[in-house]
């Protein structure tokens, strides 16, 4: 969802930051006041840009809340209603910054208002430099008044981006952020939307509830351009980093493309059940209003958002890679374990996974369900496996019997 003018304008910002990186000297703040625990499992929501890019509007906006509510998505946990880039127009002669009157004439107090009605959460878009990555007036130098804006307009999470930085130093630029927000006297989700340029994963646990790990996903199984990279991509990016994420800290692979239309039905399956296996933020990019019944099925999966919302927080890891099939694992609170058998090949593959790599005693009995089937199988020993489609997963959730 990029312009030619939005490409050029970025590629100079990461030219800009990659040049300037080595030789900057810069102080970071201190953060005084603690990060507010409201990310304790990964946000869900639904964001604008995956699907609707700069067409947003008021209109857009209460069409997609009024659709998580009513849809099913609101029950099964998703909450934030997230405006991405291009909803700014300008500041006016104090600094404050104004929403497009075209497009919100109403104003984005009451679009949250109007959120919150339905009982969800608003989330708005910034960015750390001049101009949001959408040509949009940033907030570099207005962090503090725009924190204190969005908590007068009731936002409950930011997504904070990283276009049009110069030589600012990351975690210092969004130390800055944090604790605008931590000051503005409202609890909000802080969104690091800085791509993995600069190590997230060493100050975005104390900074942040989520840091983006990578460039843009696109709606693909697979391919780069320029920035993007489509969804199988993405995942190996996400291997070998499950160390820092925790409750309020984690991995943000990229929103959900599920439902966008440039991926199958399988494919879709195992994007969502890998991003939960990863801990990701469940962001819906979809439009809610017209959502099929696949898509409507697959981003309402009780059993894998529970793998994805498991309290113990802990992100999954690839065990095991031989060609095209690879096993996930994550490990769950009170000993049980999510498991995905993923065929990243164009035939389908016969797969198991033995209890040696899920560290079970080998005379272990377990009750295996299988997430997607909903097929129970009690008292497995040894393996539990299938027949895992081209592209697709077995999702399983083990439960020991003890
Ligand atoms: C960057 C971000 C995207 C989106 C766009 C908006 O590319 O990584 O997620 O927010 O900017 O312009």
């Amino acid at each position: 969802m990029h312009s030619l003018f939005r490409r050029a304008v970025y590629a100079v910002a990461l030219l800009g930051v990659i040049a300037a990186a080595p030789a900057q000297a810069h102080e970071t703040l201190k953060l005084d006041a603690p990060k507010p625990n409201v990310a304790p499992t990964p946000p869900m929501g639904w964001n604008s840009w995956n699907k609707f890019g700069c067409n947003v509007s008021e209109q857009l906006v209460r069409q997609q809340a009024e659709a998580m509510a009513a849809s099913g998505m609101k029950a099964a946990g998703y909450q934030y209603v997230v405006i991405d880039d291009c909803w700014q127009k300008s500041r006016d002669a104090d600094g404050n910054i104004q929403a497009d009157p075209e497009r919100f004439p109403s104003g984005i107090k009451a679009l949250a208002d109007y959120v919150h009605s339905k009982g969800l959460k608003f989330g708005l878009y910034s960015d750390a430099g001049s101009l949001t990555c959408g040509g949009r007036p940033g907030s570099a130098g207005h962090e503090f008044q725009d924190a204190r804006q969005y908590a007068r307009w009731g936002v409950d999470y930011l997504k904070y981006d990283w276009c049009h930085t110069g030589t600012r130093n990351a975690e210092a630029a969004y130390t800055i952020m944090a604790k605008a927000l931590r000051e503005s006297g409202r609890d909000i989700v802080l969104s690091i939307c800085e791509w993995g340029t600069d190590h997230p994963e060493r100050w975005g646990p104390t900074v942040g509830h989520l840091w983006r790990t990578t460039g843009d996903i696109y709606d693909a199984w697979e391919g780069k351009k320029e920035w993007s990279h489509g969804m199988t991509n993405i995942l190996d990016m996400q291997a070998e980093r499950e160390r820092p994420s925790a409750p309020n800290a984690w991995n943000d692979p990229d929103m959900l493309e599920v439902g966008n239309g440039g991926m199958t039905t399988t494919e879709y399956e195992a994007h969502f059940s890998l991003w939960a296996m990863l801990a990701a933020p469940l962001i819906a990019g979809n439009d809610l209003s017209r959502m099929d019944a696949d898509t409507r099925r697959i981003l309402t999966n009780a059993d894998v958002i529970a793998i994805d919302q498991d309290p113990l927080g802990q992100q999954g890891r690839r065990i095991l890679k031989e060609g095209d099939l690879e096993i996930w694992v994550r490990a769950l609170k009170g000993g049980e374990q999510a498991v995905v058998l993923f065929n990243r090949g164009k035939t389908p593959a016969d797969m198991k996974v033995g209890w040696d790599l899920l560290r079970l005693p080998a005379g272990q009995k377990a009750d295996v369900k299988d997430l997607w089937s909903k097929k129970l199988t009690k008292n497995v020993i040894g393996s539990y496996g299938g027949k895992v489609a081209p592209h697709g997963v077995i999702m399983l959730r083990i439960t020991p019997v003890l």
